[in-house]
């Protein structure tokens, strides 16, 4: 699969329906040791001078192990394609089985250090910036702690500097 640059400022997404409903696979590590696993939760922005975007990673996740020890994460979005695939990986740790090996999709790897999959129709690489946990305390809105950390695993979000956008549907 061909995939074709784009640049930040020219990227034009309907980011919310992305995340949401087409949902991605956040991908870490190198060629020799990597681990993916389904997301949901995100944001794509503007900070620090800089195209931005969050991923927020609950503690227990594995992939959690390979996003903090390499500077470098990616999300791949697969349209309406690959949903077995992308129910899998977001259901099964990668400590259970060999994600590298058995996701079903053809991984690339990247000079920048990003790893995409020849399946996907979009691929964001980004370069870490700064992570802290949610606090419980900080939150403003005192349902969100209720519903969605009943086990107190705030997450920890991933704030990285956009540094490519690939898009396979582009001629
Ligand atoms: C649709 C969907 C969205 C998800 N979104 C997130 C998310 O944003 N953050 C997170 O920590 N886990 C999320 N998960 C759960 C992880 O994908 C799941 O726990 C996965 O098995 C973790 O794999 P790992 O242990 O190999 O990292 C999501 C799961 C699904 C199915």
């Amino acid at each position: 699969m061909a995939f074709k640059t784009i640049e930040p400022m020219d990227f034009d997404i309907r980011i919310h329906h992305a995340f949401a409903k087409e949902t991605a696979l956040l991908t870490a590590g190198n060629k020799h040791s990597y681990n993916m696993m389904t997301i949901a939760w995100g944001t794509l922005g503007f900070m620090w001078n800089k195209p931005i975007v969050e991923v927020v990673v609950r503690p227990s996740r594995y992939t959690k192990e390979f996003i903090d020890t390499n500077d470098i994460f990616s999300l791949s979005f697969f349209g309406n394609s690959k949903k077995r695939e992308l129910a899998l990986l977001g259901s099964k740790s990668g400590r259970d089985f060999d994600k590298m090996h058995e996701s079903g999709l053809t991984p690339f790897f990247m000079d920048n250090g990003g790893i995409g999959y020849d399946e996907s129709r979009l691929i964001i690489v980004a370069k870490k910036l700064y992570t802290s946990q949610f606090r419980k305390q900080n939150f403003t809105s005192a349902d969100i702690p209720e519903t969605c950390y009943g086990d107190d695993d705030f997450h920890y979000r991933y704030i990285g500097e956009v540094i490519g956008i690939y898009d396979a549907n582009l001629k």
